[in-house]
């Protein structure tokens, strides 16, 4: 199955015509590589539209999102209006979101059942605050509950094969300081056996993210279970995120 590179952009850039830029540069290095990945990137809201329209062989990703339709709801964006901007992916409960935001898993599982409802691919992000002086099994425990609570009533939609789960350890998101190939896996396993406890498929595509960069992308993404990465600081620098996806698709011919 083709491994998907997700670009999450955050809060950046700061100008419509960086991020035009930037895009059109990712186009054309899809464009460019033999057999890529899938790609998708996630710019701001704000730009969604602008990078579109420059964007040919790169899926639309958004960074969140609402989960009502239309009406008053100030600030909010809808599924519904990710959807007819053409949004293919959606990312929820991102770490930043939770920290920054206040996201519970409870707001999560809504945000999940109306994605999904709107036939998108919600890509839920879970991972533990801290390694350091936690044991596995409390490690463990923690995304147990964030997967039990984020995904309770899911497998009751037809769309529940489109659901991505990103393992993302929150320490090891935007430094130098990834999680290690084997721990990842071990996590990324884990994830898969308390899917399929919830009733949904072993299939279900799980992604790593935290620090991934052109020097460890396929350290993680050769194994098996790893079905992609979530990339934020990364993909916001088109020569590194250019060798992300080159050496991805190298890997796939494997
Ligand atoms: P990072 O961010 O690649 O900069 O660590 C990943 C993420 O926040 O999804």
């Amino acid at each position: 199955m083709d491994k998907i590179i997700l670009g999450n952009w955050k809060s950046n850039p700061s100008t419509i015509q960086a991020a035009i830029k930037l895009a059109e540069g990712v186009d054309g290095v899809v464009f460019r590589t033999d057999h890529p990945p899938i790609v998708a990137v996630a710019p701001p809201n704000i730009f969604l539209w602008a990078v579109k329209e420059v964007m040919e062989g790169v899926a639309l990703a958004a960074q969140d999102v609402f989960w009502e339709d239309v009406g008053a709801y100030t600030g909010a964006i809808s599924w519904r209006q990710l959807r007819a901007m053409g949004v293919t992916y959606v990312i929820i409960g991102h770490s930043e979101r939770r920290n920054y935001f206040t996201e519970t898993d409870a707001m999560c599982n809504r945000k999940i059942r109306a994605v999904l409802h709107a036939d998108m691919a919600p890509v839920l992000c879970v991972g533990e605050p801290m390694r350091r002086g936690k044991t596995e099994r409390w490690i463990k425990g923690f995304v147990k509950k964030q997967l039990i609570s984020s995904l309770s009533g899911i497998t009751e939609m037809k769309q529940q094969h489109k659901l991505i789960v990103a393992y993302e350890p929150v320490w090891a998101i935007g430094n130098e300081n990834s999680d290690t190939p084997e721990d990842a896996v071990e996590m990324i396993l884990y994830i898969k056996e308390v899917l399929v406890t919830l009733g949904l498929s072993n299939d279900i595509l799980t992604l790593y993210g935290g620090s991934v960069n052109s020097l460890n992308i396929e350290q993680f993404l050769f194994h098996e279970c790893i079905g992609g990465a979530l990339v934020g600081g990364a993909s916001l620098k088109l020569g590194e995120f250019r060798k992300i996806i080159e050496k991805t698709a190298q890997l796939e011919k494997l």
